[in-house]
């Protein structure tokens, strides 16, 4: 039997996980010292099959704590670590889009491959790089997707929906979850001048009058939905909706994605926030069983 080990943030979806596994689980205590270094401690004895459950948003305050956290792992007895982590940070960094930038995924990859023997994700972001596996080099990656999760809420919600991809990037995510679900689906094309300045051109397909549900991996400011929110609702779509995998909604990002009326804002667990509906939870199960089904919750 594996043992969860997580962080004290993270603590509602590491029980829910570690209950439907039937594994222990264990927070990792942190005490943070005036000058900002942090001491953590483990339990004390491990057994060989250690789970480390971390999310990365928010990555850098979070990763010099991780990579202690596996290494004092390992002294503490465990032989096979896997980092379970539902939001992956630094994949969209994949090339040197100007001399001098440095490939922030190919390092980042490469310093988890050194300390995790596995990594699990959902929804990376993984565009010029094809799997996981590349991203950790020698290691095992594994790359789930929520997507049907979420076209299974939406199904649920907006029934004969139109599920739209803001980028041609989310017409992976989307096609998946509209095939699974019976859903119509659509492609809008992006083009993005800066952090906050984005254009979304709609598809040719016909959204007046259809109740539209914009479909992404993650939201960060979330203009890429406020572009494609505003372009579905001035071509006389009846409503728009939201879902994501990963909200990470920073700054005024769900005020703006609200603002822009848009009716409902879902998203998965794998990012805790207020619009937190799809449990990820049966699917990280799945992959840590090893079994290709999800599973319920026991
Ligand atoms: C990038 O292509 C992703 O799929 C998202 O569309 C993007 O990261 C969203 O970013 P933002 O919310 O800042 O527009």
């Amino acid at each position: 039997m594996s043992q969860l080990l997580h962080f004290d943030d993270e603590t509602a979806l590491a029980t829910a996980l570690a209950q439907a596994l039937g594994w222990p689980c264990a927070c990792i205590e942190r005490h943070l010292f005036p000058d900002g270094e942090t001491r953590l401690r483990l339990p004390p004895a491990l057994p060989p099959d250690v789970v480390i459950l971390r999310g990365l948003q928010h990555p850098n305050a979070k990763l010099t704590e991780l990579l202690l956290a596996a290494a004092g792992a390992r002294e503490l007895g465990a032989r096979q670590i896997t980092l379970v982590s539902p939001y992956l940070a630094y994949m969209r960094q994949d090339m040197a889009f100007t001399p001098g930038e440095v490939v922030s995924q190919r390092h980042l990859g490469a310093l988890l491959a050194a300390a995790f023997d596995a990594v699990v994700t959902i929804d990376p972001h993984l565009h010029r790089v094809a799997t996981m596996d590349d991203v950790v080099p020698g290691k095992r990656g594994v790359a789930l997707t929520a997507a049907p999760l979420l076209g299974a809420h939406v199904a649920a919600h907006v029934p004969g929906a139109l599920l739209l991809a803001p980028d041609e990037e989310a017409g992976q995510w989307v096609r998946t979850a509209a095939l699974a679900h019976g859903l119509d689906h659509a492609v809008c094309h992006k083009l993005r001048r800066g952090d906050r300045d984005v254009q979304v051109a709609l598809p040719d397909t016909s959204v007046a009058g259809r109740a539209v549900v914009l479909l992404d991996d993650v939201a960060s400011t979330g203009r890429t939905l406020v572009a494609a929110a505003i372009g579905a609702l001035l071509r006389g779509a009846a409503s728009v909706d939201v879902v994501v995998t990963h909200g990470l909604f920073v700054g005024d990002a769900f005020a703006q994605v609200k603002g822009a009326g848009v009716r409902n804002v879902w998203s998965s667990d794998s990012v805790p926030h207020a619009s937190n509906v799809v449990s990820v939870v049966p699917l990280l199960a799945a992959a840590l069983w090893g079994s290709a089904e999800p599973v319920q919750p026991r």
